[in-house]
């Protein structure tokens, strides 16, 4: 396969936090190198701590490596600047973070709407999208609700229906969605496998 052609691909990942009081730091992520193929849906398994949040952070350029390379959708992340990385993740990902990340004092069709919104979309198209997104959700009946008004599911499934858009309801407009190809993950055997260090790893590669 064309090395263009992966999704995510990561070379010699190191992530080590210094501490505030000197010393060696924790290393997070000790030498990641991974080659994901479009198509796939992978779980990150790992214990607590192992490093599963840092590398996705690394993945989604919310956070910078130590060192090595990190390309995702043939960008070198790296030698993005932060406005750059901004306009990128803002057309190409979806995030949905542990705490769910909704804001307060935005129902859930406002919250999902908002990513259309900056995206520049036309008040008619925002208006259908978010629509639709909530309903593969299940969450049309509770779209005036606002986060505290709903369970930790339904903020999780807001939190989906915002990080899904516009794949959910364009589902051919984002490249790896497109070529439907199944692997197993890991399968590259580029990615440590389970154990090792006790770093995160793959847990399920679907169709
Ligand atoms: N900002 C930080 N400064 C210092 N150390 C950090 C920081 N963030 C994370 N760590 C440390 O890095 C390691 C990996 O943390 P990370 O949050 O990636 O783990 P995780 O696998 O997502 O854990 P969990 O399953 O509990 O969410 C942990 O030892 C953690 O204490
Ligand atoms: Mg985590």
């Amino acid at each position: 396969m064309n090395p263009s052609s992966y999704v995510i691909e990561t070379e010699n990942l190191w992530r080590v936090y210094p501490l505030r009081h000197g010393g060696e730091g924790v290393a997070a992520l000790r030498g990641i190198s991974w080659k994901v193929k479009p198509g796939l849906f992978i779980a990150l398994r790992g214990r607590s701590g192992s490093g599963k949040t840092t590398l996705l952070n690394c993945l989604a350029s919310l956070d910078r490596p130590t060192s090595g390379t990190v390309s995702v959708l043939g960008k070198n992340l790296l030698s993005m600047t932060d406005e750059e990385l901004t306009c990128w993740r803002r057309e190409n990902l979806g995030l949905v973070f542990q705490s769910f990340g909704l804001l307060p004092t935005l129902s859930a069709y406002e919250n999902v709407e908002l990513i259309l919104r900056l995206r520049g979309e036309a008040a008619a198209t925002r208006h259908q999208r978010t629509l639709e997104c909530l309903e593969l959700v299940g969450m049309s009946r509770w779209r005036h609700h606002r986060p505290y008004e709903l369970s930790g599911g339904q903020q999780q499934r807001v939190a989906v229906a915002r990080a899904g858009e516009p794949s959910l309801s364009h589902p051919g407009r984002r490249t790896h969605r497109r070529t439907g190809q199944s692997q197993r993950a890991g399968t590259s055997g580029a990615f440590p496998p389970p154990g090792r260090g006790g770093q995160p790893h793959p847990a399920h590669g679907l169709p």
